[in-house]
């Protein structure tokens, strides 16, 4: 799904990585839980949007893009609901609609292959299998929904069902940008990019 909205503002996204930095640390893993976003920042980000056409879209997309792991955590959609006196099943039905939104904290990388039958006959499952292999991470068996995040919080992968690229399959979007055609090469290359820190391209 394409972003609804332009980023936020970077004086709020600071404000949530200072909660984060001012959380104690731990030394081993597992790392520390991700810190909630502020409600002085979910304030702000309400006021801004309030009475605007799509007024809760924009706010959760706001805030999970405000957020270093880009999600929305519980207690983020149980303050919006109650600012906007709407019910939290509202919010949270909203929040689990959209494909666009994670309610568990993401890598510094995501790469969502998409699983749609296009892109299945076309190999997504081989590539997902790949990137599994790579990144040495397992799913539950009989999950839906694949959402893995590697131990030291550097990539998720996730599937979608279908991006509405048919005609280029197989896709993956990487970081926010659908990448067609993929192929097991592409995706090692990547992977080992963005491994040391680089970008995908
Ligand atoms: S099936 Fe993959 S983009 Fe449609």
């Amino acid at each position: 799904m394409k972003a609804l909205i332009k980023p936020p503002k970077r004086g709020l996204r600071t404000a949530i990585e200072a909660a984060q930095a001012s959380k104690p640390k731990r030394t081993k893993a597992p790392p520390a839980t991700p810190a909630p976003i502020p409600p002085d920042v979910i304030d702000q980000v309400i006021e801004r949007r309030r009475g605007r056409p799509g007024e809760l879209l924009g706010i959760l997309e706001d805030l999970q893009n405000l957020h270093p792991h880009k999600f929305l955590p519980v207690s983020t959609l149980e303050y919006v609901a109650e600012s906007l006196g709407v019910p939290v099943s509202q919010v949270f039905s909203v929040a689990t609609f959209y494909a666009f939104f994670n309610l568990l904290p993401q890598g510094e990388h995501t790469l969502v292959v998409c699983r749609g039958t296009a892109c299945h006959t076309r190999g997504s499952k081989a590539r997902l299998e790949t990137l599994k292999r790579l990144l040495n991470l397992k799913e539950e068996e009989g999950a839906e929904k694949i959402f893995l995040t590697t131990a030291d919080k550097q990539f998720t992968i996730k599937t979608v069902a279908c991006f509405g690229q048919c005609a280029l399959a197989p896709v993956v979007e990487v970081d926010g940008k659908m990448q067609s055609h993929v192929t097991e090469v592409c995706l090692k290359e990547w992977v080992n990019r963005l491994a040391r820190g680089g970008k995908r391209k």
